[in-house]
């Protein structure tokens, strides 16, 4: 979603913050813009599209040392050029980007602006007219900037210029993330250290209902009553190798094969000197002593604790009950005596779960974070954390982070189970490992998964995926990943949901992929797939070694029944993949979708 960066200092401005931009082009945009400050004035320049037609426009001889960017997710008007940020306010001194919603624009239009002409339809233009309006009134910058941030309800980053104050960034946050990045000789601003780990990997996070005012050799943070707030640094342990996209043609595709290395990295991760799978012993009693968790995520990261659910359940015997953040925190189901939370989220910072987060946080519960990304939002405001160490997910569709949740997931109910005295009937480190082998098999199909999805998946409108048990659950993944990339609609069922009213969709030709990994269910998803064959469908079934029919199209290498999703799911992760380039979609920034959610 909209992502910020600022640059103060003594370097090419521009090209840092185009830079900066491009880096945030993962998280989803639709237009984006830069403003940067000099002698004359300030400078801006923003399009709709893509950070290249950003580029297009950009008079790169305009030198600077202030400068500040942003990448726009239209919510508040069309993406179009004039609701690109930076917002400008009506006398020209203030310019802003922003970051998050604010829910009482409309009435602080009412209440204040009536007089000025707003160029724009966007809540942005409400904050920068109104630092305008508060300074034309005799207030300092810092002082109408604050006296506007207590105005604002909702969610921001922001970052300001103001022409008259040389050299200067005003920032803000509340909810939505913001960092300052620090540097010899130059500060940054970012919404993600990604963005600006070209110049510097030291950063201070910001928090909730804070401002900072940076200069090139200065960061000032304050709470809004003024109060100053000291706050040491942190290195960002990323490898600026881990964002490149190396020889792959998609970063999708590199995230897909990252996988088998991936669940590796966590089984390591979570053992302890003996080898044993151990997580943090407050977690385990949280566990343990929870009489129902609640597993509460959105999208993929609702599909894992859909999973998740399956391995809890199975290995450690605790009631689980998993809920999309969306609904859950409007419409929440009567709590048990002693609930644990359990939020899945790669980036820890979507707002749906943090809603959630925040509403049980108030009544008293504990909540764990399962997430990638340490120091996010969703991490520092839970009791617990574990993470997922997949490494930074690019790619709009998820892909490794699904699976590094599951192999999280599976670990938390294996070291659960242990700690509750249930003795498992596997080795699930030995399992697990069986599982990262598979994957690389998988991963190494390309060409078969290429084939299926040129026969299958060239032309049609849509696609049906259908499975049982833990299967259905896969199916709704892969659902999920074609639809989002590829733009076929495609829908997961129950295999035994389809006769009680998705079969009148079958018509002659359409595409069913079947999943076939469980042996309890194995009978009767072969039942169903004659049902819709029998209606003209065109099946294509992925089965499990072991379980397998003549006419399967693909069969998976064996793994323990539990653990299937980790590799069933790699199938419709690179079906997808080719599907999405057969209809010529731009596979690592599908229309509409950001990477990070970041309003709710
Ligand atoms: C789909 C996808 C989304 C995310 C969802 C939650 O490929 O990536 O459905 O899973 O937006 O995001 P996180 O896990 O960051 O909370």
């Amino acid at each position: 979603m909209c992502g910020i960066v600022g640059y103060i200092g003594h370097q090419d401005t521009i090209e840092i913050l185009l830079k900066g931009l491009e880096k945030l082009e993962y998280r989803g945009y639709d237009s984006a813009g830069i403003a940067v400050r000099n002698q004359d004035g300030i400078h801006i320049f923003k399009e709709k599209g893509r950070i290249a037609d950003l580029r297009g426009i950009v008079d790169q001889s305009v030198e600077a040392k202030t400068g500040i960017g942003h990448t726009r997710w239209a919510t508040h008007g069309v993406p179009s050029k004039e609701n690109a940020h930076p917002h400008q306010s009506a006398s020209g001194r203030f310019t802003l980007v922003h970051n998050g919603v604010i829910e009482n624009y409309e009435q602080l239009k009412r209440e204040y602006l009536l007089d000025v002409a707003l160029v724009s339809d966007t809540d942005t233009e409400i904050i920068v007219q109104l630092i305008d309006l508060f300074s034309k009134e005799g207030m300092e910058t810092e002082e109408a900037f604050r006296k506007t941030l207590g105005m604002l309800k909702g969610s921001y980053a922001l970052a300001l210029l103001d022409s008259e104050a040389a050299e200067t960034i005003f920032v803000a946050k509340n909810k939505s993330p913001l960092l300052v990045g620090l540097g010899d000789d130059f500060n940054v601003v970012a919404s993600d250290a990604m963005a600006m780990l070209q110049v510097t990997d030291e950063y201070v996070e910001l928090m909730d209902k804070e401002m900072v005012i940076v200069t090139k050799d200065s960061v000032a943070i304050k709470k809004l009553d003024g109060t100053a707030v000291t706050r040491d640094s942190y290195k960002a342990e990323l490898d600026a190798s881990d964002i490149e996209k190396g020889t792959y043609p998609h970063y999708m595709l590199k995230e897909i094969d990252e996988q088998p290395l991936v669940t590796r990295k966590i089984v390591q991760a979570y053992q302890n000197e003996s080898g044993e799978l151990a997580i943090d012993d407050k977690i385990a009693k949280a566990m343990d002593e929870a009489d129902r968790l609640y597993i509460v995520a959105c999208g993929t990261s609702y599909h894992a604790g859909l999973v998740g659910k399956q391995y809890i359940e199975n290995m450690a015997k605790i009631p689980v009950e998993v809920h999309v953040a969306s609904e859950f925190v409007y419409n929440m189901p009567l709590l048990s005596e002693k609930p644990l939370f359990i939020f899945i989220s790669q980036s820890g910072e979507t707002a749906d779960s943090r809603a959630v987060l925040v509403k049980v946080k108030e009544m008293g519960y504990k909540a764990l974070t399962i997430t990638n990304a340490p120091g996010s939002t969703l991490s520092r405001e839970a009791d617990y954390t574990m993470l997922l160490h997949a490494g930074p997910e690019i790619a709009v569709a998820s892909t490794k982070a699904y699976t590094a949740q599951i192999s999280v997931l599976a670990i938390l109910a294996g070291v659960t189970a242990k700690a509750r005295g249930i003795e498992l009937d596997f080795d699930l480190v030995k399992e697990l490992g069986i599982a990262a082998n598979a994957m690389e098999v998988l991963c190494d199909a390309k060409e078969e998964m290429e084939q299926i999805a040129s026969e299958y998946l060239a032309t049609t409108r849509n696609c049906f995926f259908i499975g049982r048990s833990v299967d259905f659950y896969v199916g709704l993944e892969g659902a999920l990943k074609l639809k989002e990339i590829s733009y076929i609609q495609a829908e997961g069922f129950a295999g035994g949901e389809l006769k009680h009213g998705t079969i009148a969709l079958i018509e002659d030709g359409t595409p069913v992929i079947a999943l076939a990994t469980q042996e309890s269910v194995n009978l009767s998803i072969r039942g169903n797939v004659k049902e819709v064959a029998a209606r003209g469908a065109n099946p294509c079934v992925i089965s499990m070694k072991g379980l397998e029919s003549e006419s399967d199209r693909f069969v998976l290498p064996e793994v323990h029944k539990l653990l299937t999703p980790l590799v069933s799911v790699i199938p419709f992760q690179l079906i997808s993949y080719y599907a999405a380039l057969h209809r010529e979609c731009d596979v690592d920034k599908p229309r509409n979708l950001a990477k990070s959610v970041t309003v709710e």
